[in-house]
């Protein structure tokens, strides 16, 4: 039997979930467009929907809560929180933002212009329909380790240096405002990027004098990945660790409903001085003034505090393991994942489990719907539905290499027995996998459809 962590914590406040009956739950997926999106909450028996803004914040950081100042300008939350950025991250200049795609849409803003092309390992969604509102074009140069579910490479969120160097030559430096890292890579499995190729990535694109952003919003996962797994680092802290990767880069965003343990905020990092002007002028435009950005004075004190909590290491040791004991459930049920589990989900490889279900009529979306009607459970697909896109040259479909679903976990929410009962669904849904059937659009917006789209079963 896999062993499991206990929790670092222990429980002094609920939250009921319940179980709708069967007919209850086919009737709210059916209302839903069998979008698991529009679902209602408390339609929804274990939510791994997504790990961002989901989070139990500790006693601290309601605490904290209490010692919010609401000051409009130069809050004594926003010093609170611009000391912990200061000592974690280092660089020189920050702003907050409301959340991550906040900050990824003003430096998009004041960046990108149109037919520009922006690398990085892999972009998540919002990082990826930013760029393109702009009229940029994300680029994806991670290792084909990547696209293999069954590798256990150690780093399989890491760049292909050579595709890195090789498409800066053919693009022109000249047509690329900034490259990328996003840590870890979300839309690749939660997988984490080695301290050695993070630095080769900063040594190729300084270079060409680009500007280094990470994508930070697991940046203490991928830390702790670091100390546990590369050559040199068991004996360092993951604060130590996580400075030496911001050392590298030249900024950062970073959505804090991840590793800051927040129900909501973001961060926009950055050394250069003209640039932090026009980010804030876009600041003000779009999210408020520069010291609190979008939130409450409140929201900068959690956030100060959780920044810290997120780095623990007590705590990321439990966290790993929790996200390995689920994936060391399914694979124990015959279910391929992503290998290894990544940090923050698992990722469920529908194409192999349903193989009969082409691309065109969605997998992910078939077992997404499936784990909700069969155990009340929500996922999110990650796969045609996100990605499939037509290719702005021919028009034709361009679908992602992989149909993945998600399981993410809420940092400090669930715990044993509601693992060992998701992987009891998961095996009931295996056991019968011929049935399930594919989708087709009834509605589908152009930019990030997998949010509203509609669908209606095959
Ligand atoms: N970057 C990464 C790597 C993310 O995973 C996300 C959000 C964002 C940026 C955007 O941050 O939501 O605060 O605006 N990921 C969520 C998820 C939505 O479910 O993976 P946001």
């Amino acid at each position: 039997m896999p062993t499991y962590p206990p929790e670092p914590f222990r429980i002094k406040m609920v939250e009921p979930i319940r179980l709708l009956p069967l007919n209850e739950r086919r009737a709210a997926l059916q209302r839903a467009g069998y979008n698991i999106f529009s679902l209602r909450a408390e339609e929804i028996f274990i939510d791994l929907l997504t790990d961002s803004g989901t989070g139990a914040m500790s006693h601290d950081q309601w605490g904290a809560l209490m010692r919010g100042d609401e000051s409009y300008a130069g809050a004594r939350s926003y010093y609170r929180l611009a000391e912990a950025v200061r000592n974690i991250f280092g660089f020189r200049f920050f702003v907050p933002t409301h959340q991550g795609r906040a900050a990824e849409n003003i430096l998009s803003a004041v960046t990108v212009k149109p037919g520009q092309f922006v690398p990085s390992n892999m972009h998540f969604d919002t990082t990826d329909a930013n760029i393109r509102a702009r009229g940029g074009r994300p680029t994806n140069l991670v290792i084909d380790e990547a696209f293999d579910p069954a590798n256990p490479h150690p780093f399989k969120g890491n760049m292909d240096i050579a595709k890195l160097k090789a498409f800066i030559e053919k693009t022109g430096p000249e047509n690329i405002p900034f490259g990328m890292m996003t840590i870890t890579n979300n839309a690749g499995g939660g997988q984490p990027i080695s301290m050695e190729n993070l630095r080769q990535v900063s040594e190729v694109y300084h270079s060409y004098n680009l500007p280094f952003f990470i994508d930070a919003a697991r940046y203490a996962e991928n830390a702790y990945f670091i100390k546990l797994r590369e050559p040199g680092y068991a004996h360092k802290s993951t604060l130590e660790i996580a400075r030496e990767m911001f050392a590298l880069a030249d900024g950062m965003t970073m959505s804090a409903k991840k590793d800051a343990i927040v129900n909501i905020g973001g961060l926009l990092c950055m050394n250069d001085e003209a640039l932090y002007q026009r980010v804030c002028n876009e600041l003000i435009l779009r999210e408020g003034f520069p010291t609190y950005g979008g939130l409450a004075g409140r929201d900068l004190d959690a956030m100060a505090v959780g920044l810290y909590e997120g780095l623990d290491e007590d705590y990321l040791a439990y966290r790993l393991n929790q996200t390995a004991y689920l994936g060391a459930c399914l694979r124990e049920q015959g279910v391929a994942i992503i290998e290894p589990p990544g940090g923050h989900a698992i990722y469920i490889d529908a194409g192999s489990l349903l193989p009969h279900i082409p691309h065109a009529e969605f997998p992910g979306i078939s077992l997404t719907n499936a784990l909700y009607l069969e155990g009340g459970i929500r996922g999110c697909e990650i796969g045609s539905v996100m990605f499939a896109h037509p290719d702005p040259e021919t028009g034709e479909m361009i679908y992602p290499r992989l149909e993945l679903v998600r399981l993410a976990i809420p940092r400090r929410v669930y715990t044993r027995s509601h693992f060992d009962y998701i992987a009891e669904i998961v095996g009931q849904i295996a056991a019968r996998r011929e049935e399930l059937r594919g989708y087709k659009f009834t509605y589908a917006p152009e930019l990030l459809r997998h949010f509203t789209a509609k669908f209606a079963p095959l």
